[in-house]
């Protein structure tokens, strides 16, 4: 059952017998979400549940996650069996490298309307300062909005470590809120979902990436944010 390149095979079929113009008009009228981070983005199930609060309220159907990645490697099983699988999660990177290296071209595959980040993690295992990490956020907003003016961004508070240096998560997260606030616009806002307040080291798998409770909490945060980004824009 799990044969991705079977399926990726099927979807091309289906792809060539609605003919190529068709399926582009179709996805250029849904709003491109990119959920875009490590692996705290790639192995887990946040982002399916995510997809069930649009399931829920009914808006699905008119939004696409977008990225250069197309896998469910936890074997999430949502609510929605046909969740958007796609994504630009990339476990063990760092935000300075896909800032320096990765995020202009990535948006340039897979254009989005809406951005929704948590990076900083290895940074802070590979002991990048913190200065650091917020200038390649700064960097990563700046190539979104080149792609995009009107990009609408969320921007994660990063969740604990029980395993190396939580203080400096601490310290990064402790900077990201006036960040936001300097960088934040009308035309390209940028919100924070505090998926750091309320997430207890039980919430970890193996002190690093979330089990089920976690994804729940990093869902529950990161959701409704989402849902009123999207209907914000569906509302224009
Ligand atoms: C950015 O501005 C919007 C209103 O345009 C506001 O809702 C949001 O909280 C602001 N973000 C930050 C980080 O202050």
């Amino acid at each position: 059952m799990h044969m991705p390149s079977i399926l990726s095979a099927l979807s091309l079929a289906s792809l060539a017998l609605a003919g190529p113009v068709q399926v582009a008009e179709r996805q250029a009228q849904k709003l491109k979400i990119m959920p875009l981070g490590d692996s705290i983005t790639e192995i887990t199930c946040w982002r399916a549940l995510v997809w069930d609060q649009l399931q829920a309220a009914g808006l699905a159907d008119k939004v696409q996650y977008v990225g250069s990645q197309n896998s469910n490697p936890q074997n999430c099983k949502p609510t929605t069996a046909n969740w958007d699988q796609h994504h630009e999660g990339h476990s063990g990177w760092l935000a300075v490298d896909i800032a320096n290296n990765y995020l202009t071209n990535w948006l340039k595959s897979t254009p989005a309307d809406i951005v929704m980040f948590m990076l900083g993690t290895n940074d802070v295992f590979r002991g990048k300062s913190t200065n650091d990490i917020i200038a390649a956020y700064t960097k990563m907003v700046n190539i979104m909005r080149a792609a995009n003016p009107k990009t609408k961004i969320i921007v994660d508070l990063v969740i604990p470590l029980s395993l190396g240096s939580n203080s400096n998560i601490q310290a990064l997260n402790a900077r990201i809120p006036e960040w936001a606030k300097g960088l934040n616009s009308t035309e390209s806002p940028i919100v924070i979902a505090d998926c750091y307040t309320g997430y207890s080291t039980s919430m970890l798998r193996d002190g690093v990436h979330p089990n089920l409770d976690g994804d729940k909490l990093i869902a529950s945060r990161v959701g409704p944010l989402l849902l009123d980004y999207v209907k914000q824009s569906l509302a224009k």
